[in-house]
Formats: structure tokens, sequence, C-alpha cells
């Protein structure tokens, strides 16, 4: 059986195009699990990803007596917001996508953070103490030169189309993550 993959996917410009990133996972024989934060709902084709992945996208926790989803076997978030990363490094677990990335390191489950963020974000120092702290516990954080590079405020949507999705998907097969 093929190994599951849980793509989180938060409510950033590049969101609309996760689908590639599904095609890509499943080309490498993933089985494909989207995970959408709520305010991601709203950026996605939920009916399109549902039928490409074959499987529910979830974006709340279930319901007492409904049945677990199967385990991930590892975790792509992207596009990662500013929000999210420093509500993981934070530990927070008010969503279903922070709740499955609460556990995961403790899970030994490996995690792939691909942000899009504006350099104003970026460069708080809040979020450098996220992608620190992530990267301290064993989160592969691809944020820099030749992964991904803020962009200048107000020109996210220009760039939106570039967004390096095959990076996440090759970094889940370096050593470390
Ligand atoms: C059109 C639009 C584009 C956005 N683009 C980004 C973005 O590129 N990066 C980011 O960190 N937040 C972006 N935001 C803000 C997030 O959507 C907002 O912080 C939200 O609360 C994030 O929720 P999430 O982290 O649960 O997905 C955008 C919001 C809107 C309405």
């Amino acid at each position: 059986m093929s190994k599951v993959l849980y793509i989180i996917v938060c409510a950033a410009g590049p969101a609309a195009g996760v689908g590639k990133l599904v095609t890509l996972a499943q080309d490498a024989g993933w089985t494909v699990q989207i995970i959408a934060t709520p305010p991601a709902l709203d950026f996605i084709d939920v009916p399109a990803l549902e039928r490409q992945t074959g499987r529910p996208v979830r974006s709340r926790y279930r319901k007492p007596d409904e049945p677990k989803p199967p385990r991930a076997d590892a975790i792509i978030v992207a596009p990662a917001t500013y929000n999210t990363v420093n509500k993981f490094a934070q530990g927070a677990a008010d969503t279903y996508a922070l709740g499955l990335l609460a556990e995961a390191p403790g899970l030994g489950i490996p995690v792939v953070v691909l942000p899009f963020v504006n350099s104003a974000l970026a460069g708080r120092a809040p979020f450098r103490r996220s992608v620190d702290e992530l990267r301290a516990e064993g989160v592969h954080v691809l944020i820099g030169p030749g992964e991904f590079e803020p962009h200048a405020p107000d020109f996210g949507g220009d760039i939106s189309g570039t967004y390096p999705w095959h990076l996440a998907l090759s970094a889940l097969h370096t050593p470390g993550t």
C-alpha cells in the first residue's frame, strides 16, 4: 500500500494551484490527503481536489464517533502562511491542520514547510524566531536562497504562478527530513 502524504494548504495566493503538488506527489507514488485551514477553503477548488485525490478535503476535527483517517507518513505545509508558521511554532492546535502539526514532530512524522510570505512578514522577529524554533525541532522549513525567497509586499499575486511546489516534495527525500 502506498504511503500517505498530508498536504496542508493555508490561505495564501498559491493555494489555488495546490493541485500541481498533488500531481507531483501522486506521480511519486504517494496517496494524497488534502487538509485545508478554514480560511484556505475560500482559496481552493474543493470538488476538483476531491476528484483528484479521491478523498474528502478535511478542514475540521472529526466528530468523536467518526472514524480516524489513516495517519500521515509525511506532511507538507504549502503554501504556509505567516499565521500558520507562527502558530505551529508556538504549539497552537485550534484548527485541525494545527492539531496535526502539533503532534507530528513527537510522532516522528517528517514535516516540510514551504512558506509564501512577503518580505515585510518574513523579516518580523516573531516569524524569524518561529523558523528557527521549528528547524530546531527537525521541521524542514524551506525559506532562504534557493528555496522560497520572500517577495516584495503587494507583489504576491504576480508571483503566485512561480511558487516552487516541487521543492517541498524533493525536501521530503533529503536526509534529515
Ligand atoms: C487574497 C489574500 C491573499 C493572502 N495572501 C497571504 C500570503 O501570501 N501569505 C500570508 O501569510 N498570508 C496571506 N493572507 C492572509 C491570510 O489568509 C490570513 O492571515 C489567514 O488568517 C491565514 O489563515 P491560515 O494560516 O489558517 O491559513 C492573504 C489573505 C488574502 C485575503
